[in-house]
């Protein structure tokens, strides 16, 4: 099959986003390592004056796991799929959360301008068609200093996780999505994950977008070896 991208995949995206909730409850340790993920980027306190960006933010579960981290952070929400965003805007939010609809390639046409103290990504960088462009149109939003986090399916190369995660999704989630009227999106997330960089490319592809201090970090569970939280900083300004 070929990968979804763009318009393709963000229809898939909003036709999901009906039930993307409730099958990510089903995914074990799916919300409790997104919120690993944010305490990895390292922000201090409660994020009281920082400004966060959370890039393909979907129904709101990586949003929820910024504003548990850093309750006092203002986070700027943004996603391609109207039917993601509108349920992520839907739910009830404490504190200064704002939705924008934009495709991660074009926010400047959408108003979401830098410097922000933090961009969190998760689960995006492997949809999208050209992942450098977007890692450097990141770099330039975060201030001098600023932090990276991804948050993504990017395997280990070792056989035995690539073998872990074809029989997750032929066995548990492409039969249930399929059910769903999803199962194009869902075969996408398959091949687009063995496609994808593994985990030490991808962290070569973020230092080469210009990011310094980059970690590849693992994930519990039966993850561990197929996802993982990426870190990295934009460099301090030149003196
Ligand atoms: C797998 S979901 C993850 C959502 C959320 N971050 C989470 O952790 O649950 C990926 C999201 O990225 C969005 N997305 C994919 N490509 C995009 C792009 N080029 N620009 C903005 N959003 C995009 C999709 O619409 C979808 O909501």
């Amino acid at each position: 099959m070929t990968l979804l991208r763009d318009e393709d995949l963000t229809a898939a995206f909003d036709h999901a986003s009906r039930s993307y909730d409730a099958l990510t409850a089903a995914n074990p340790g799916y919300r409790a390592h997104l919120r690993r993920s944010v305490r990895r980027l390292g922000l201090p306190g409660d994020g009281a004056g920082l400004r966060l960006l959370d890039l393909g933010c979907g129904t709101g579960a990586s949003t929820a796991a910024l504003r548990a981290a850093l309750p006092a952070a203002r986070i700027t929400a943004v996603d391609a799929s109207a039917g993601m965003l509108r349920r992520a805007a839907a739910k009830p939010w404490a504190g200064a959360v704002t939705f924008v609809r934009a495709p991660a390639e074009r926010l400047a046409e959408a108003g979401v301008t830098g410097p922000f103290d933090a961009v969190f990504a998760a689960y995006l960088l492997r949809n999208v068609s050209d992942p450098d462009a977007v890692l450097a149109g990141v770099r330039d939003l975060l201030a001098p200093g600023g932090r990276l986090g991804v948050h993504e399916y990017a395997l280990s190369g070792r056989r035995a996780d690539r073998a872990v995660w074809t029989a997750v999704c032929r066995g548990l989630v492409q039969p249930v999505a399929s059910v769903l009227g999803d199962g194009r999106l869902y075969r996408h997330l398959w091949r687009s994950v063995l496609e994808f960089d593994t985990a030490d490319r991808f962290a070569a592809r973020v230092r080469a977008a210009g990011f310094t201090h980059v970690r590849a970090l693992p994930l519990p569970g039966w993850q561990t070896g197929i996802a993982h939280t990426f870190v990295a900083r934009r460099p301090e300004a030149a003196r």
